[in-house]
């Protein structure tokens, strides 16, 4: 267990994210679909929290729509104490910018630069300074000051998403969005990056909601909620993976 008390300050009490009578319709008339038909949900900060439920129940519209990557049709979102659904594309993209972090399913890294410039590269775009001490003790708790030097190419695959997992953390967000981020990876390169992700939370206050189909990817987080045709549907608190398959059973999952 890494102790860090300068890393450690964020506020555990108010919630990451929160939306509020979250509808999506997509389409009109005969080919409308209601993809989210009225969501209300909190996701608490400093928690790792798992989004599961059938294909097609709505679980990526949810996480797109949270993230402001998709527009909903009706209701609110609250990223830290910010209304997003208000905000214009200029302050929409500095927010997902400065306050949301994404580990996609495809690690997205640039082939040419080396680890550490792929980690450093967003603060780099939007102009800021590397913290150099937040950087070494999120590469180190990641278990990649070896790799810093190498291409991507030259990485396994779990190690770039660990690399994901480092830029997507150096900016400090208020809740990083992932879509099954263990997707692409064998078993043991998954618990790897699961195993990362739930330190980040423990150990570094981060907020995490990742969709998953994997109940055993879902036993890393701390809660799990259900989604099935677009409604939400249940929840777990401290998942396993038995409890989980036994309630996504229940879905007809
Ligand atoms: N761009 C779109 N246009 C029209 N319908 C869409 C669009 N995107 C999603 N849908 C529909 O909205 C519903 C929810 O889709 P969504 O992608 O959120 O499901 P999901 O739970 O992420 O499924 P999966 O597990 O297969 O990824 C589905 O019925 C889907 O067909
Ligand atoms: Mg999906």
């Amino acid at each position: 267990m890494i102790t860090s008390t300068t890393h450690t300050s964020r506020i555990q009490t108010q919630d990451a994210v929160t939306a509020r009578g979250l509808r999506k319709t997509y389409g009109k008339g005969e080919t409308e679909v209601a993809a989210l038909k009225g969501i209300d949900i909190s996701f608490p900060a400093g928690k790792f929290t798992a989004i599961m439920g059938p294909s097609g129940s709505g679980k990526s519209t949810l996480m797109h729509c949270l993230a402001g990557l998709d527009t909903a049709t009706a209701g609110t979102i609250h990223i830290g104490g910010t209304e997003i659904t208000t905000l214009n594309d200029k302050a929409l993209t500095q927010l997902r910018r400065d306050q949301i972090g994404f580990v996609f399913q495809a690690f997205n890294l640039v082939p040419t630069l080396t680890a550490g410039a792929n980690i450093t590269l967003p603060v780099q775009l939007a102009a800021g300074t590397v913290d150099k001490e937040w950087f070494d003790f999120i590469t180190t708790t990641l278990g990649l000051t070896d790799r810093l030097a190498h291409k991507p190419h030259e990485l396994s695959g779990g190690q770039q998403q660990r690399v994901a997992v480092a830029r997507a953390l150096l900016t400090r967000p208020q809740v990083i969005f992932g879509d099954e981020p263990t997707g692409n990876l064998d078993s043991r390169s998954g618990a790897e990056v699961l195993g990362m992700l739930r330190r980040s939370t423990q150990e570094m206050g981060q907020s995490i909601i990742m969709v998953t189909h994997d109940p055993v990817a879902a036993s890393y987080a701390d809660r799990v909620v259900l989604m099935s045709d677009g409604e939400l549907v249940g929840e777990l608190d401290n998942p396993t993976a038995d409890s989980v398959l036994a309630a996504l059973s229940k879905l007809g999952a």
